[in-house]
C-alpha cells in the first residue's frame, strides 16, 4: 500500500501561536463590540445591509452561486445563515483541532453528523463506517438513510483489514464514518490506516472522524488524513452539561461552502447564546479533560482487581498489541470514558447505578460531574439485538464518563456499589 496521504493543512502553529494562545486570541476583534474584552451577544436574527449591491453580493456568496474573492468578506444576512456569534466561535475552535482550516457549528451533534452527510450524499450513495457508533448515528444512518437508499455498510472498529476491504469494495463510496474510541466500548480505529485506503478509491471517499471522546484534546484525526473531524460539543467542549452544540471541522473549501449551504437550508446552526457560551469554554477544554483522563486512568486501573468486573474497557487497558499500536499511534492520552463489564448482567449493572452516591445515572458525558448509563437500554437501545451483538453492548456494561471530582472519592463511590452487587455479580 502506498503511503501517500495528501499533505495535511499547514498547522495552525506556523501562524506564531500554539493552540492555548490562538483559543484565545484568533478570531476575536474587540473594536466590533465596543471595545468589550469578550464577545457580545448578537442576538438580531436580520441585519442592515450597507447597500442594495452588498445584499445582492452576499446571496450570491451565501447560496453558492459565487466564492468571496480573496480578502472579501460578505456582509451578513439573516442569522439561519450565519451570525456574528457563530462567526467569532467558529475561528476560535479552528486551532484546537491541528489541521483544520475552517469550523461550521450546529445546535447538537446529530446535526453537525447529518448535515455533513446530506453536504455529499444522494440516494444509491454509500457510507462505510466502524461499529458500534453513538446510538443516535447508528439509528439516523439504518432507520433514515438507508430507507432513504443509502448503502450503509458497518464494519467492526478494530478490524483494520476488514475496513480496508470494505473501503475498497463498496461502489459509490461517498463517506468513512469513523468513530475512534467506539461509544461505547472504547475500541480504536486506526484513522491513517483509513485514509490511504480511501486515498486508492477513485473518486475518494470523505473520511469523517467523530472526534467527541477524545478531541480536541488527545487526538488530531486531520494529522492523520481524516477530510472532516465531526463533535457533539455538548460533551467535552462544552463541558458542563448545560447545552448541546456540534461542529464539523476541515480544510477542503468546497466541503465547507457545501456544508454551510446545507446548515443553511436545515436551519440547525447554533444559536448566539449557545455560541457565545461554548466560546468561553473553549479556553479550558484541555485543563479540564487533562484532569479527567488523570482521573479516570488511576480509576480504570483499579477497578480491573475487582471480582464484579468481568472487563475493563479503557484504552491503556486492552492488551490487544494492534489495539496498543493504534493508541500509541494516534492519542496522546486515553481520556475519561470508561466502560465495565459486570457479572450479573442487566441485574448486576441496575444494582449497580441504584447504588451509586457521588455518580449520576444519567445519559451524555464530557461534563465536570461524574455520570454512568447502561448503553443496551439508553443510548444504544434503538440498536437491533444482531447490531448490539456485532458491538459487543452487553447486558452488563455500564459506561462511565468520569468528571473533576477527587478521583478517590469516585473511586471509593465505584468500589462501595461494586461491594453491593457483589452477591449478584459472583453467584
Ligand atoms: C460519540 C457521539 N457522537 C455524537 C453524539 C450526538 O451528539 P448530540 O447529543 O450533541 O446531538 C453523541 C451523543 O452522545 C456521541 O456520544
Amino acid at each position: 500500500m502506498s503511503d501517500q496521504l495528501p499533505k495535511p493543512p499547514q498547522s495552525r502553529r506556523s501562524a506564531g501561536s500554539h493552540p492555548s494562545t490562538a483559543v484565545l486570541t484568533r478570531g476575536y476583534d474587540p473594536h466590533l463590540s465596543v471595545g468589550s474584552a469578550r464577545p457580545a451577544v448578537f442576538r438580531s436574527s436580520t441585519y442592515v445591509f450597507s447597500s442594495p449591491e452588498s445584499a445582492e453580493r452576499a446571496f450570491e456568496i451565501v447560496t453558492g452561486r459565487d466564492i468571496p474573492a480573496p480578502g472579501e468578506t460578505p456582509e451578513l444576512i439573516y442569522s439561519r445563515f450565519n451570525h456574528p456569534n457563530a462567526e467569532i466561535l467558529e475561528d476560535q475552535i479552528v486551532p484546537l483541532e491541528e489541521g483544520s482550516e475552517w469550523a461550521v457549528v450546529f445546535n447538537s451533534g446529530m446535526a453537525a453528523i447529518m448535515t455533513a452527510l446530506m453536504a455529499r450524499l444522494a440516494p444509491g450513495d454509500a457510507i462505510v463506517h466502524t461499529v458500534p457508533l453513538y446510538g443516535g448515528t447508528q439509528h439516523l444512518l439504518h432507520r433514515l438513510l438507508e430507507p432513504w437508499g443509502v448503502v450503509c455498510r458497518p464494519v467492526v472498529a478494530g478490524r483494520g483489514q476488514e475496513l480496508d476491504d470494505a473501503i475498497r469494495s463498496t461502489p459509490r463510496l461517498k463517506f468513512v464514518l469513523i468513530e475512534t474510541p467506539a461509544n461505547p466500548t472504547m475500541v480504536m480505529t486506526d484513522i491513517r490506516r483509513a485514509a490511504l485506503a480511501a486515498a486508492q478509491v477513485d473518486p475518494r471517499p470523505v473520511v469523517m472522524v467523530d472526534n467527541t471522546f477524545l478531541g480536541p484534546a488527545f487526538q488530531h484525526p486531520m494529522i492523520f488524513g481524516a477530510d472532516l473531524v465531526v463533535y457533539s460539543a455538548t460533551k467535552y467542549l462544552g463541558g458542563f452539561s448545560d447545552l448541546l452544540a456540534g461542529v464539523v471541522l476541515g480544510a477542503d473549501p468546497d466541503l465547507e461552502r457545501a456544508i454551510r449551504a446545507h446548515r443553511g437550508l436545515f436551519g440547525n446552526i447554533l444559536q448566539p447564546d449557545e455560541c457565545w457560551i461554548l466560546d468561553g469554554r473553549l479556553p479550558t477544554v484541555s485543563l479540564r479533560m487533562n484532569r479527567q483522563s488523570k482521573n479516570a486512568q488511576r480509576i480504570a486501573e483499579s477497578l480491573v482487581r475487582r471480582p464484579e468486573v468481568r472487563k475493563v474497557f479503557y484504552p491503556t487497558l486492552f492488551d490487544d498489541p494492534e489495539q496498543i499500536r493504534v493508541r500509541l499511534a494516534q492519542t496522546d492520552y486515553p481520556g475519561a470514558m470508561i466502560a465495565l463489564d459486570l457479572h450479573g448482567g442487566k441485574p448486576a449493572a441496575f444494582e449497580f447505578l441504584r447504588s451509586l452516591k457521588l455518580a449520576h445515572n444519567a445519559v451524555s458525558l464530557g461534563g465536570m460531574e461524574t455520570l454512568v448509563c447502561h448503553p443496551k437500554t439508553t443510548t444504544h437501545s434503538g440498536n437491533s439485538p444482531d447490531e448490539l451483538a456485532i458491538a459487543g453492548i452487553t447486558d452488563g456494561l455500564v459506561r462511565i464518563s468520569v468528571g473533576v471530582e477527587d478521583w478517590r472519592d469516585l473511586l471509593r463511590d465505584f468500589e462501595q456499589a461494586l461491594d453491593t452487587i457483589h452477591p449478584l455479580a459472583t453467584s
